[in-house]
């Protein structure tokens, strides 16, 4: 982990309330997991006080790209920042997915929902590098808000979901997931939509990116403990920050 005050290269909406980053940076090539991310101050000096976590969506030739949504303050600043304007970078964090449980000639879903669609790119491009075979199925709430169905299907097949119907099947990445098949999942986005592939059961192997509130995203304010499964009341928790995003389904409470 480090901390860099990373080149904007390109910033750019993508759809709704979306926007692509794209940073240079020495940072990048510390990078190499997908599902790691970054924390990311958005002003200068004190305010806002609070770095922002974001998932690496890419890496590539010195440069990464993280993918947000506008929606405060913090990140309307962001939206603002124009080529060659500078962004304080720590990262990467996190322990990100294990790639490497996909075997050459298996077949993998990758789920995202919404701004957890974005580590799956990265995902997709190393599984199908390694001879996976790759199925991504993204969901969004709606036709403007749904992005990167081109871009993934770079490495497979992709399904989308709309929750209100305007583009692709109407409904939730599950009711795409029910008709499939395959030997791991690996799925980011909302809470709800996580826990609906830990309980359908779909793969025999499955690894769930938890979104959670972060504070410091090393480790040292306990704002993101989760309790793990075989204690849910007791004092066994995992940090969602340094333990985390990424646990095997039925690790953690969520
Ligand atoms: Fe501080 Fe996880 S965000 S311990």
């Amino acid at each position: 982990m480090r901390q860099e005050n990373c080149k904007v290269v390109s910033n750019r909406q993508i759809a709704d309330n979306i926007f692509e980053l794209v940073l240079s940076g020495e940072l990048s090539a510390a990078m190499s997991q997908p599902g790691q991310f970054v924390h990311v101050k958005v002003g200068e000096g004190f305010d806002p006080l609070l770095r922002r976590p974001i998932s690496i969506a890419s890496i590539y030739d010195g440069t990464f790209t993280i993918i947000y949504r506008r929606q405060g303050r913090g990140t309307s600043m962001l939206a603002e920042k124009t080529p060659g304007m500078s962004v304080d970078v720590l990262g990467p964090l996190g322990n990100g997915f294990p790639a490497g449980e996909a075997k050459p000639g298996q077949t993998a879903i990758l789920v995202g929902g919404g701004v957890g669609v974005p580590p799956m790119y990265e995902l997709a491009k190393q599984l199908a590098r390694n001879g996976v075979k790759v199925i991504s199925i993204i969901g969004f709430q709606t036709a403007r808000a749904v992005f990167y169905e081109k871009e993934l299907s770079d490495f497979g097949d992709v399904y989308v979901a709309t929750v209100d119907g305007t583009y692709g099947r109407k409904g939730y990445v599950t009711d795409i997931l029910d008709g499939l098949e395959a030997d791991i999942v690996f799925a980011c986005g909302p809470t709800p939509m996580l826990r609906a592939v830990e309980n359908g059961n779909y793969a025999a192997k499955t690894y769930l990116s938890l979104e959670e509130r972060m504070g410091c995203g090393i480790g040292a304010c306990f704002a993101c403990v989760c309790h793990t499964k075989d204690d849910p009341k007791g004092f066994t928790y995992k940090k969602v920050c340094s333990d985390g995003p990424v646990f095997q389904a039925g690790e953690v409470v969520i």
